[in-house]
């Protein structure tokens, strides 16, 4: 199976990253093939609301968001990554699922599977619940099929993130 992880956080190896390592390790160790993208170390523009992808099938913004796109539409399981940022995703992240828009209906037919992980310092109930409403919707809106997701709390740094959620994201990819 093809699994590309979107590493979507502007630290390049703190606790999300941290946490999807676990589950790169489990993955690669059952045999999958694993590509990584640091949306930070791309080139990645906001979606312009323009809709000239309704007629040309693909975003006039010159950038990297092509390619990450051309990769989404070729993987099998795809790993969307982030550090909670104000309830919801981090922009890095925001920026790529808006850039969705100019394959909406391609990445619809594919019905990826999809792995979500969040990280976030706070350890209240309420936390996660934005962040859980809309990997919820997003799911559904591009037919896709969810097959694992962690939300770490009381999660602020690799230090603190407790070893269940460690072990379960190893786990989450040794069982893929
Ligand atoms: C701009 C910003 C917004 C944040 N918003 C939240 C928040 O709403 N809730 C929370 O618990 N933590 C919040 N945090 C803390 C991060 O989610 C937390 O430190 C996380 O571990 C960072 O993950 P990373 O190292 O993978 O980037 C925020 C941090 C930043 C910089």
């Amino acid at each position: 199976m093809k699994v590309l992880v979107i590493k979507g956080s502007p630290h390049l190896n703190e606790t999300s990253s941290t946490l999807v390592n676990q589950f790169i390790k489990g993955t690669k160790e059952k045999g999958h093939q694993v590509e990584e993208i640091y949306l930070i170390k791309t080139s990645l523009h906001p979606c312009l609301g323009c809709d000239r992808c309704a007629l040309t099938n693909s975003c006039i913004q010159n950038d990297d968001g092509n390619e990450i796109l051309n990769k989404i539409l070729n993987c099998d399981c795809l790993v969307l990554t982030t550090p909670v940022y104000y309830f919801g995703v981090s922009a890095q992240l925001k920026t790529l699922i808006d850039r969705f828009y100019s394959k909406n209906s391609e990445i619809n037919h594919r019905h990826l599977k999809v792995i979500y992980m969040a990280a976030a310092y706070d350890s209240s109930d309420k936390v996660m619940e934005a962040i859980s409403a809309h990997f919820d919707i997003l799911t559904s809106y591009l037919n896709m099929e969810e097959v694992g997701r962690i939300l770490a709390k009381g999660a602020a740094s690799p230090a603190n993130l407790k070893k269940e959620y460690l072990l379960e994201a190893y786990e989450l990819g040794k069982n893929l």
